[in-house]
């Protein structure tokens, strides 16, 4: 079945800011220097990339999206549409940066070999994503939906949230050195949930018709709405951020 995410560009820009208005404590952990070379894995539309560069690094971007891809080398940024399961790049960065994407990579022990990979001896991989518990309310209701209706098939949810100890556990099985990790709950303001389900579960829906993915939204939503939507505060998801800073080492498997 084809779950894949088609992302929008223009879409994610005017209801998903968010994402890279509250990543500022992970571009703080990052700390980036005078021409260090980073690799900013899963760029979305250039955000931080570009406020990485103000700090006078070098930057490689890449994402799976083109369309992201196309929004990044607008703002002059070095660019390129990839995996995170495929990187094709071998002991060139000082830093692998990564926010609010590695959730969305199955595999998370082929991204981490693809990370190390890509860091110079005692480079630091620093990210941020989804963590264990993320927006299990939205889950939750996606898969009641689904149960609801034999006629839409399985509910194939496309993302990991790792525990801490669990990712850990993988980094150091893959020679990195564990500085910080740490689950952080985040409750996060979001449009209309409606907007959220079009711009990041569109792939789970992509296989119904219209009219099924209209119902699944709706219904999607009024699950939701006394769980998570107040008049004060509007929606607000259940978000959970895994945040983490680790170094790779010598021992690390050149594979
Ligand atoms: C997240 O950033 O946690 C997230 C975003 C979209 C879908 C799933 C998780």
């Amino acid at each position: 079945m084809d779950n894949i995410n088609k992302w929008n560009a223009d879409k994610y820009n005017k209801h998903a800011d968010f994402v890279s208005n509250l990543a500022f404590p992970v571009l703080e952990l990052l700390n980036p220097q005078e021409n260090e070379n980073i690799l900013d894995l899963g760029c979305g539309d250039g955000t931080l990339a570009a406020e990485i560069i103000k700090c006078k690094s070098k930057v490689i971007a890449v994402d799976l999206s083109d369309s992201m891809v196309e929004k990044t080398k607008e703002r002059g940024i070095e660019a390129f549409v990839m995996s995170a399961t495929q990187l094709t790049f071998v002991n060139e960065f000082d830093a692998v940066f990564s926010n609010a994407v590695l959730h969305w990579v199955k595999d998370a022990d082929a991204s981490i070999k693809e990370i190390s990979k890509s860091l110079n001896d005692n480079g630091r991989f620093i990210a941020e994503f989804g963590g264990y518990g993320n927006i299990k309310f939205l889950t939750d209701a996606m898969q009641e939906v689904f149960n609801r209706h034999e006629e839409f098939g399985n509910f194939n949810n496309p993302w990991i949230f790792p525990k801490d100890s669990e990712y850990k556990q993988l980094l150091q099985d893959n020679g990195f050195n564990v500085e910080y990790i740490e689950l952080i709950p985040r409750p996060t303001k979001i449009d209309d949930i409606r907007n959220w389900l079009d711009i990041f579960a569109n792939g789970i829906i992509s296989h119904l018709t219209k009219e099924q993915q209209n119902q699944f939204k709706e219904e999607v939503r009024a699950i939701l709405k006394p769980k998570i939507y107040s008049k004060k505060d509007g929606w607000v998801a259940d978000y959970v951020r895994l945040r983490l800073k680790a170094y790779k080492t010598k021992n690390s498997k050149k594979e």
